[in-house]
């Protein structure tokens, strides 16, 4: 299955990272939620791994779950979905306590600050102990006289990979373009929320502004 978003470059390396993580720290059998699944292009990096686990992927959009039923179909039913607004995630249903890994790729810069810490909490509550929240998404940027070096770095992989990242000319015009649909957290904010949610945490991987992020469900 090809990658529906060819924008990051740096994509591919940490979805990997993801993909791996999963496929070592779980047994047959064990379950995962997908939040913010869309066409199912992280599910399928996983299952391709380890097609003995089965996974959940929840999204707002009723046409992008159709489009990962189709890409999934071959896994049977350890692919399975439910329509669901992660802006009011109390009322999806899921079992709870149940799932060993809950992630989510590059979705939760659409969420607002606090529905991102409800997910968070909410998905703690779907865990079981000893559970893994795996968060891969872009951070927000929040010292201007820190922008320039990022501005390097948005270069350079233009540079190595032909393509650059969400870019902006200046540190103005980047927070002139945060909105609804771009407003990735600080990751001094994923720490604070990670933390009141009962997750330990560490960055697994970052690239200029893109993270990689573990939580552990304390025992
Ligand atoms: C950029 S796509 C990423 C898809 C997939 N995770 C990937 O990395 O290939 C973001 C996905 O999040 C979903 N999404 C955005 N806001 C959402 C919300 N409030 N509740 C559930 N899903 C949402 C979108 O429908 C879309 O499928």
């Amino acid at each position: 299955m090809d990658d529906p978003i060819q924008r990051h470059p740096t994509r591919a390396e940490q979805l990997d990272i993801l993909a791996t993580i999963v496929a070592e720290q779980t047994v047959q059998g064990d379950r995962l939620v997908d939040l913010g699944c869309g066409g199912g292009y992280v599910a399928d990096l996983i299952l391709a791994k380890r097609p003995d686990l089965q996974i959940t992927g929840v999204d707002v959009s009723a046409k992008a779950l159709a489009e990962a039923a189709g890409n999934l179909a071959k896994y049977g039913d350890r692919w399975r979905s439910v329509e669901g607004d992660l802006m009011v995630a109390s009322e999806i249903d899921l079992p709870r306590a149940y799932f060993r890994i809950v992630y989510s790729a590059l979705t939760f810069h659409d969420l607002s600050d606090s529905a991102k810490q409800s997910v968070i909490a909410w998905a703690v509550e779907h865990m079981s102990d000893g559970g893994y929240f795996l968060l891969y998404d872009r951070l927000r940027l929040t010292e201007a006289e820190l922008f320039p070096p990022q501005q390097t770095i948005w270069r350079r992989i233009e540079r190595l990979h032909g393509d650059g990242m969400r870019t902006a000319d200046s540190f103005e015009a980047y927070v002139d373009d945060l909105g609804n649909t771009n407003r990735p957290a600080a990751l001094g904010d994923y720490f604070d929320w990670f933390a009141s949610a009962g997750l330990s945490m560490a960055v697994l991987h970052l690239h200029g502004n893109v993270a990689l992020i573990a939580g552990a469900k304390r025992r």
